[in-house]
């Protein structure tokens, strides 16, 4: 029988485990900052999160397969999230941790909406976006100068509503 995912908020004891995912390659090139991140850079993060803020930290298991963040957390807030799975993780599991996630974020912390900016490119977010139930609101071009380079964004939205409903997915790229 497959393991029930669960959600609780990031801890100290997290942060080698993070800082390695986070600066592995897979996860640097989906990152609008795509410098490697420092260990006093990762704790100083850690160490001054926003209050409104949720990082978390989901787990199948006993084994840990993702991170997420909510930020401007408050009810019926309307909040950008930023994730990423486990690398090497088998197939699935980025979907098993935006439902955990999502179901937090709309159950728990009552958010109104989610939202999310996604690198054109970056095909497997953008599938995981559609298959989560998010809608696409539109295609930001040339929005984002990293290395020299612009990039268009997808903005993906997902209302409280649309999530308690089962999300549809629609596609209009
Ligand atoms: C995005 C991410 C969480 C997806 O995790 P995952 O374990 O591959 O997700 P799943 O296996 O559940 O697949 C989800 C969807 O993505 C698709 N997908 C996965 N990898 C893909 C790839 N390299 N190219 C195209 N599609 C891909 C899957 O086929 C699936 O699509 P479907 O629902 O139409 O079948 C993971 O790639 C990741 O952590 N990426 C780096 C961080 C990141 O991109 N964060 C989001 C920033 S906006």
């Amino acid at each position: 029988m497959a393991e029930t995912c669960t959600v609780r908020p990031l801890t100290a004891d997290d942060l080698p485990t993070l800082l390695a995912w986070r600066n592995h390659p897979d996860v640097r090139r989906a990152m609008f900052t795509q410098h490697e991140i420092s260990p006093s850079e990762h704790e100083a993060w850690f160490a001054h999160a926003p209050s409104y803020c949720a990082r978390l930290i989901v787990e199948e298991g006993p084994t840990t397969i993702g991170f997420a963040q909510f930020n401007n957390v408050a009810p019926d807030g309307v909040s950008d999230w930023g994730f990423y799975a486990r690398p090497g993780r088998p197939k699935g599991t980025g979907t098993k941790l935006g439902q955990a996630a999502l179901g937090h974020a709309f159950d728990t912390l009552k958010l109104h909406k989610v939202y999310a900016q996604v690198m054109t490119g970056n095909l497997a977010s953008l599938a995981l976006h559609r298959r989560l139930g998010f809608i696409e609101e539109g295609l930001l071009r040339d929005q984002k100068l990293i290395h020299g380079a612009h990039h268009s964004l997808v903005h993906f939205g997902l209302l409280q509503h649309e999530w308690r409903a089962g999300g549809t997915v629609r596609s209009t790229i």
